[in-house]
């Protein structure tokens, strides 16, 4: 069964993973945090020492089964969805995701994911490069300043250490990086529909993006 594909992009911090992930539950749809999975490589790259800048040391992907489930993401079925949101991660994530092999691999394995039943999938080339067919594409946004508060917020619940000031460069540095990379950059689809979160709570993206949802597969009907 193909079913209902729905792609959200966006920038750092402007709260794809949350939204996608309330959407799904609400909806019994399948959720896929992709930016987990570019995560996940670096976490693994890390960890192996390889030379982050030499695309052919990623080759250990070939043997290497990455999969996102219920909020949780796995390497050969180990639990890391702690450990990649760490500040190392964090960190070398743009850079890792630069890498076009990489960019294959795993753009892949999301064609694979989405192909069946209906799916919530978020990350920055959703619209434009994995699934360019979406039944809806949407791209969110928040200025800087809100998307770092958010961040900042949940490093603080999280017990981890954190400083606005730095968490804003941070976010200003990866935005940076993701959008000017010369493979598959952070862009808006140009059928995607573009919703600025900054004045509204997570409930009311979620709710809004569920009745374009819905009007999308009722014009299916028509
Ligand atoms: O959404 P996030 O912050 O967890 O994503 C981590 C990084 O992964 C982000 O800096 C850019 C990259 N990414 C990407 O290049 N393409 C995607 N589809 C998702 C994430």
């Amino acid at each position: 069964m193909p079913g209902y594909k729905l792609a959200i992009d966006g920038p750092a911090g402007s709260g794809k993973s949350t939204i996608s992930s309330l959407i799904a539950k609400k909806l019994g749809w399948t959720h896929i945090d992709t930016g987990a999975m570019y995560r996940a490589v670096t976490l693994l790259a890390i960890e192996k020492g390889i030379n982050l800048n030499d695309e052919a040391s990623y080759r250990f992907l070939e043997s290497t089964y990455i999969h996102y489930d219920l909020d949780k993401i796995f390497i050969d079925n180990r639990d890391v969805t702690e450990a990649i949101r760490s500040e190392s991660v964090t960190n070398n994530v743009s850079l890792v995701a630069s890498m076009p092999y990489v960019r294959k691999q795993l753009v892949d394995l999301q064609q694979k994911a989405a192909k069946n039943g209906n799916i919530v999938m978020d990350g920055r080339d959703i619209g434009t490069v994995v699934l360019p067919h979406a039944d809806l594409k949407i791209f969110l946004t928040a200025n800087v300043e809100e998307r770092a508060k958010r961040r900042y917020k949940e490093n603080v619940k999280k017990g981890k250490e954190a400083q606005i000031s730095k968490v804003i460069e941070d976010i200003v540095i990866r935005d940076q990086k993701d959008s000017t990379r010369k493979e598959s950059p952070l862009k808006k689809a140009s059928d995607a529909i573009e919703l600025d979160t900054t004045y509204l709570t997570i409930e009311q993206v979620v709710n809004k993006i569920i009745e374009l949802t819905d009007k999308k597969e009722s014009n299916h009907g028509v």
